[in-house]
């Protein structure tokens, strides 16, 4: 929790949260890893200290492939530590790589059944955003499904004490979602208990 708190302090920008997401959360966002059968390869994105890893580590067998994509060299030492290495240790053939690097650049390859991402969207300029989600899209296999999340009402919440320009961002960040909703078969979910409330949403990748 203060690993945390101390980079949401210092880069409130990448970090976007003052608190890591609760178990409830966590357990919707990795909710398709439990319901999947045969290898698979998972990707997550942006996972802070990890609440979201430790789910996804618990779902991972030796044919799988976990690749994890962090900016923040902090969050990658805490992660390194507290769960890849005593993971690996307890579990030597399984393929986990943290990448320290954002994803607009990171070099992971070839496509991914399950992406889980916890970046703060609402936080960026609508053009990373944008540019962020064609990145994970086309990392995304047929079938596949990629699962995000936003505070609930976060932005009706944040448009009256913002600027005009941070809520012209907003409507744009917003209007994308509903975008990739459509065209991704998008669902929503909402989760209560969570510290604050949120909502887990997953687009799905066509099968051509
Ligand atoms: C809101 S925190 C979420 C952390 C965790 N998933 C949770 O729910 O508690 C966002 C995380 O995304 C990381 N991040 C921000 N921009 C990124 C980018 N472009 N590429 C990869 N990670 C990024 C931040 O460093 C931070 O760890």
């Amino acid at each position: 929790m203060f690993d945390f708190l101390s980079q949401t302090f210092r880069n409130f920008k990448h970090t976007g949260a003052v608190w890591p997401s609760g178990d409830r959360l966590a357990n919707e966002m990795t909710s398709s890893l439990r319901k999947s059968t045969g290898p698979k390869r998972i990707l997550e994105v942006g996972p802070g200290t990890g609440p979201f890893t430790a789910k996804i580590l618990q779902s991972v067998r030796p044919e799988d492939e976990f690749h994890i994509v962090e900016i923040n060299p902090f969050f990658c030492k805490v992660l390194e530590k507290r769960l890849l290495d005593p993971f690996r240790q307890r579990h030597p053939n399984s393929t986990v790589e943290l990448h320290e690097s954002p994803i607009e650049s990171a070099p992971v390859t070839g496509t991914f059944d399950h992406i889980i991402c916890g970046l703060p969207f609402n936080n960026f300029p609508p053009s990373l955003v944008r540019s962020i989600f064609k990145r994970m899209l086309s990392l995304l296999g047929e079938g596949g499904d990629l699962t995000y999340f936003e505070y609930a009402a976060v932005r009706v919440m944040k448009a009256p004490v913002t600027s005009p320009q941070s809520r012209r961002n907003l409507r744009q960040i917003d209007a994308h979602g509903k975008r990739l909703h459509r065209q991704h078969r998008g669902s929503r979910q909402l989760v209560m208990a969570n510290f604050p409330p949120a909502v887990a949403v997953r687009l799905f990748q066509p099968i051509n």
